[in-house]
């Protein structure tokens, strides 16, 4: 069994192998081949991975000697061709916007993993790489923003006087909204927060930060756990209600997503307007369409001096820790379905993670969304 990783796109810095986890697949008798140069730019060079007994191959031999393919990013349409039937191809693959690769890996009778789609249960939690990513993304904004704004965030009391503290909004409070308020909380902001799922009220003020209440009526969460999608009149009583902690603050940061929908535009271009010039917005959102007016995909935008940062690869800003979590998902997913007796893979469709995150297998559609979408 070979399992292949290809180098990333340019503009993708993370990887999917470290050394520790080529070290623990050849455990299981698993060749590990790694296209020339995978993570040079990591410090990790071919020579090293070779000292461990990964070989270095060229793009195109990986392809063809591979049984299993992982990436971060999803291959082309064009180098699938250049893939066996049966292979197994994981990455994040956005399947629900990657329709044509989608009909492409059931053509070609590929089978396909999705990492988006690793269902939010207990038992898949070591394999959760969307959580994994956004937990250091929600780092990750905290100290962007903090090096843009002209301001500290601690208080500090000194012999010239008493520095306030800066005081930063998180919007949305999953896995990357509590990095974000744990990681502004450790540098001495004031942090406040909002979600419209109640039950993160407690987390929120366990981590030292104020939830703002707003009465939006009835909100609800689906049983993975995502928020449901708001109505036109609740999105306006939200804003009303976030008015005054956006315009007070020195930086927001919003993270609000809704699972397969486009994101909701929470803070408007008067909310932008009536911020301190000189304050910092972070949209977590902006690569599924923003939660913020005038967020622009990997552009820093000024709005009446507020500056808003709208970075779509924020987990790759931290690449020797976030290619380290998601190399230890890769290989926990890989483990969590090897069968040691027969040294082979085995997919069982009906597998309560395997039913959800896998996209294609053996020429039929698997996963009931995609299933829908393709037929
Ligand atoms: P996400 O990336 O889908 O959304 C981020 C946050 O935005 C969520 O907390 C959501 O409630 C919030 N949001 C949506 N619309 C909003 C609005 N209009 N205003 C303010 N906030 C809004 O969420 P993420 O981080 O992927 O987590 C989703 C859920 O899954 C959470 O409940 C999390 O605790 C749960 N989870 C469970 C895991 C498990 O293994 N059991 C693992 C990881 C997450």
């Amino acid at each position: 069994m070979n399992i292949f990783f290809p180098k990333e796109p340019d503009n993708e810095p993370r990887v999917a192998l470290t050394i520790e986890t080529a070290i623990k697949f050849q455990k299981k008798g698993i060749k590990i081949l790694i296209e020339k140069n995978l993570s040079n730019h990591l410090g990790i060079t071919d020579k090293k991975f070779e000292e461990h007994g990964v070989k270095s191959v060229s793009r195109q031999d990986g392809f063809s000697d591979a049984d299993i393919i992982c990436n971060v990013r999803n291959l082309s349409e064009e180098e699938l061709d250049l893939v066996k039937p049966s292979t197994l191809v994981v990455s994040f693959l956005d399947p629900f916007n990657e329709k044509s690769l989608v009909k492409k890996i059931n053509d070609k009778e590929i089978s396909a993993i999705s990492m988006e789609l690793i269902p939010r249960i207990t038992r898949a939690q070591k394999m959760d790489a969307l959580s994994s990513q956004a937990n250091l993304a929600g780092y990750s904004a905290v100290i962007l923003a903090s090096n843009e704004l002209e301001k500290a965030l601690p208080m500090m009391m000194t012999a010239a006087g008493t520095i306030s503290p800066s005081k930063v909004f998180v919007i949305g409070v999953g896995v990357a909204g509590l990095q974000a308020i744990a990681t502004a909380k450790r540098l001495g902001a004031k942090v406040e927060a909002f979600d419209t799922r109640p039950v993160v009220a407690e987390q929120v003020k366990s981590l030292g930060a104020r939830f703002l209440k707003i009465d939006i009526g009835e909100t609800g969460e689906t049983e993975q756990g995502y928020a449901k999608e708001l109505t036109k009149d609740q999105i306006n009583k939200q804003q009303e209600g976030m008015k005054k902690a956006c315009a007070s603050s020195d930086v927001v940061i919003t993270t609000a997503q809704v699972f397969g929908r486009p994101a909701p535009t929470l803070v408007t271009k008067e909310m932008v307007s009536a911020m301190s010039p000189g304050s910092v917005i972070v949209d977590m959102a902006v690569g599924t369409g923003g939660n913020v007016e005038g967020s622009i995909p990997d552009q820093i935008t000024e709005v009446d001096g507020v500056k808003i940062i709208g970075n779509t690869n924020l987990p790759g800003e931290l690449p020797v820790h976030s290619s380290q979590v998601y190399a230890s998902n890769i290989y926990n997913l890989i483990e969590e379905f090897w069968d040691e007796e027969t040294k082979e893979l085995t997919l069982d469709e009906k597998d309560e993670i395997l039913s959800i995150c896998l996209i294609s297998h053996k020429k039929e559609y698997i996963n009931p969304t995609i299933k829908e979408i393709m037929q």
